[in-house]
């Protein structure tokens, strides 16, 4: 049995409003912005919480999964309080990005897809982040982090870290 997932009231009210912005039989197309709904609320998109929005949608469950499991800003695992989502597109790695990975990996002491032992960070492998010309980078939630060296690195994760 799945857990119980619900949004609070003034999220329902939220996904509500954007929900009719569309017109009647359209209202997929509110599906990427109840995701992010859902994401801020419970920090990560599980299959119960899927199934929720689902519902508020009126769609079947394999609509919103083919979704959420397509892009990479949904975690679909519980996350660490930071999502590093580092970019590993061959303009970034001819700039040096692979280097700066593998430091990152190192002063983190995580792979991709795993979550520090104190919850702080999580590691994502992204696909290119759009930002080509500034990198190597890595996004953390809508703030890019750009011309990214070993030392840029170790000054982002002490900050953050505090
Ligand atoms: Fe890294 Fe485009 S290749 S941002």
């Amino acid at each position: 049995m799945s857990e119980k997932i619900s949004f609070t009231e003034d999220r329902l009210a939220k996904a509500k409003e954007i929900i009719a912005r569309y017109p009647a039989g359209k209202q997929k197309s509110a599906l990427l912005p109840l995701l992010h709904l859902a994401q801020e609320q419970f920090g990560w998109v599980s299959a119960a919480t899927m199934d929720y929005v689902a519902s508020l949608l009126d769609i079947a469950p394999i609509e919103v999964y083919e979704v959420a499991t397509f892009y990479t800003m949904f975690h679909l695992e519980p996350v660490g309080k930071h999502v590093i989502e580092y970019c590993r597109t061959g303009p970034c790695c001819t700039m040096g990005g692979e280097e700066v990975y593998d430091h990152l990996k190192n002063k983190l002491g995580v792979k991709a897809n795993e979550t520090t032992s104190d919850g702080m960070f999580t590691l994502k492998e992204v696909e290119c982040l759009a930002a080509c010309g500034w990198g190597p980078c890595f996004q953390i939630r809508e703030k890019f982090f750009m011309h990214l060296d070993n030392q840029k690195v170790d000054e982002i994760i002490d900050e953050l870290s505090k």
